[in-house]
């Protein structure tokens, strides 16, 4: 009996027919009443008793074997029918393509790029991977000042001159060495700084920073245009108002707060009701910093600005965890702009 089963399995599992009536055929074959397995149980009572378990789990094996089979072979026949028939037929629509959309830091990035080059700023960028000279020394970080303690950062054990760069002010640096003045550009890019993952900080965000170099520039000239800015961005209504501020690199410093996007400056819990919300830090270059990188202090000035795209981007979406943007929920992504 043993061996029978044997044999039967070995004829089951190379079986491979061309059509649905074949696999019918099959099925009587072994299935039916009068079928091969069916005598198989029959015969099964004369099987002597010690042996009955074991050659009992053998035939059932057996039985569910040939079904298993059927099955899937009747599924296999179905998948080949099926796009034969609705590739021939024209008229039914096309498959759905899913269109994907830019990532929500994507969209404002862009914005906030078109918002300047209206005005005149072309983009620039530089490595990620900076020296202490660019991130921190030449722009009026001396060593061991706690100023730098502000923007710690993740160095390298083995050479500590070379760190992640904690903002894009070191392309700032970069661009006034090139030594071609008037500057006018934005330093959009991806920073690093050593802090504990929250709602709203990460160990990675994202930056555009802006420079204006030339004869004459002045403390209103960065007023006005970071005004444009903020109403482009924000809408027409928007007022600004800038606080004093302290950065190493720029003299006076001052940070920019708009008037609340959500409540229009009445006061609610975003802008922690003040009616306003800060959005950048800003100021104008330290003649320090103009000398460390060889330009003449006393014949040019410049201003300087920096914003957080994340920071950006959750006040204009609403957006109350920074975490969303580094989790790639699609849930979350794809409520934004589809893709162009
Ligand atoms: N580099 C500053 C920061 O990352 C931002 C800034 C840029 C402030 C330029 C003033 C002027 O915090």
């Amino acid at each position: 009996m043993k061996e029978k089963i044997h044999q039967i399995l070995k004829d089951v599992s190379g079986f491979s027919p061309e059509n649905k009536e074949e696999i019918e055929q099959f099925r009587i074959k072994y299935l039916s009443k009068k079928g091969i397995v069916s005598g198989l149980f029959s015969e099964f009572k004369d099987v002597p008793k010690e042996l009955r378990k074991e050659i009992g789990q053998h035939l059932n094996d057996l039985k569910n074997n040939v079904q298993e089979k059927i099955n899937s072979l009747n599924q296999s026949f179905e998948k080949i029918d099926e796009p034969s028939s609705s590739e021939n037929d024209l008229s039914l629509p096309a498959d759905f393509i899913q269109l994907g959309s830019r990532h929500p830091l994507s969209i404002i990035r862009k914005r906030i790029i078109d918002i300047f080059s209206k005005i005149g700023f072309t983009v620039s960028e530089g490595p990620e991977i900076e020296d202490d000279w660019h991130n921190f020394t030449a722009l009026n970080f001396p060593e061991e000042h706690p100023a730098r303690d502000m923007q710690d950062t993740f160095f390298i054990e083995k050479n500590p001159d070379i760190s992640l760069r904690t903002h894009t002010s070191s392309v700032q640096v970069r661009a006034m060495e090139s030594g071609k003045i008037p500057i006018r550009e934005i330093y959009p890019g991806r920073v690093f700084r050593n802090e504990a993952i929250s709602a709203r900080a990460h160990c990675i965000f994202h930056q555009v920073e802006g420079l204006y170099v030339d004869n004459n520039v002045s403390f209103a000239d960065l007023k006005q245009t970071l005004f444009y800015f903020a109403k482009e961005l924000f809408g027409e209504k928007t007022k600004t108002r800038f606080r004093p501020s302290y950065f190493p690199f720029t003299e006076p410093s001052a940070e920019m707060d708009i008037s609340c996007n959500i409540c229009g400056g009445k006061g609610c819990n975003i802008c922690k009701y003040t009616g306003w919300v800060e959005i950048l830090g800003c100021g104008m270059v330290d003649p320090n910093v103009l000398d460390n990188c060889n330009i003449d202090s006393k014949e040019y000035t410049g201003f300087a600005f920096g914003m957080g795209i994340e920071r950006i981007t959750m006040l204009k979406y609403q957006i109350k965890d920074l975490r969303l943007f580094f989790e790639n929920d699609l849930k979350f992504l794809r409520q934004f702009e589809s893709a162009i």
